[in-house]
């Protein structure tokens, strides 16, 4: 029996537009650069990361919300990517519903997880982009996942929800998710010439300390460019500074791993 199991990570922010898709993305695309076999789950209903990947909307029929609701099985929904070794789940504007439809259900915040659990020993990475809320679909990633990882722009009010964002880690795993740790915040949009991003930046290690990632995500006008040509930064421009950066926080995470072993 194949006794590997994936490494889950949920990212995760309830602020909107930190850079929460970007980094899975592009993290995931890295991530099988160097021979992982990685998964993206789209559980946003915004549907950002299937764009990302350049997957029209008529080809997400069979998408998260309908494996979710027994419609189809996860491995009919899994689609590869034009990145080898990286497949994606897409998701489609049905999900917005699922929340609603959820509520009241028995294991509601176990839907992802159960999911997961056929096709776990498959892949080395899997990677779930979260809406920007703490609702149900975001509880449900973090039911599933093994860490968390916190994109956080850097500007003025980029720790505001942070604490509450603590919080909810803190009662997934006192109630649903003992196993669930926090992976690293990691700093984005981060611009040298500005003096907030400094501040901010300072102000996040001083709180948070190790848990900051050492890479730190750049503003790049590159990375801002890729989607819109259904395209990974890092195969749009693979020599761009917000490349080189995903690249290198590939290479941490891979370590950080290694160092727990
Ligand atoms: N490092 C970067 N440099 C420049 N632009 C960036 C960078 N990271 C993200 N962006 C851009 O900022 C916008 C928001 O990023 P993204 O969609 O990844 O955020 P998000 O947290 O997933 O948003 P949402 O909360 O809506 O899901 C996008 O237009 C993206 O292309
Ligand atoms: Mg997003």
């Amino acid at each position: 029996m194949n006794d590997k199991v994936s490494q889950i990570i949920a990212i995760a922010n309830q602020k909107g537009g930190v850079g929460k898709t970007t980094t899975v993305i592009n993290l995931a695309t890295a991530m099988a650069a160097c021979d992982k076999k990685t998964l993206i789950i789209d559980a946003d209903p915004q549907g950002n990361a299937s764009t990302g990947f350049g997957i029209k909307y008529d080809q997400r029929d069979k998408d998260l919300y309908s494996i979710i609701c027994g419609k189809n099985n996860i491995n009919v929904s899994i689609k590869k990517t034009m990145i080898p070794k990286l497949d994606i789940i897409p998701t489609s504007p049905d999900l917005s519903v699922l929340e609603q439809e959820l509520v009241g259900l028995k294991n509601r915040e176990f839907k992802i997880r159960d999911l997961i659990k056929e096709i776990n020993e498959f892949y080395d990475y899997i990677f779930i982009d979260c809406p920007p809320s703490l609702g149900l679909l975001t509880l449900n990633a973090l039911c599933a996942a093994k860490s968390l990882i916190v994109p956080l722009q850097t500007e003025f009010y980029a720790l505001e929800g942070l604490t509450q964002l603590m919080k909810t880690l803190d009662l997934i795993k006192n109630n649903f998710n003992n196993k669930i740790t926090l992976q690293g915040i990691l700093l984005t949009m981060y611009d040298k010439r500005n003096k907030i991003c400094e501040m901010v930046s300072n102000d996040v290690k001083n709180h948070f300390n190790d848990k900051v990632f050492k890479t730190i995500i750049p503003r790049n006008v590159r990375i801002s460019e890729a989607p819109s040509y259904g395209q990974p930064v890092l195969m749009y421009d693979i020599s761009c500074p917000g490349s080189q950066a995903y690249a290198s926080l590939a290479g941490e995470i891979i370590n950080q791993e290694k160092d727990l072993k």
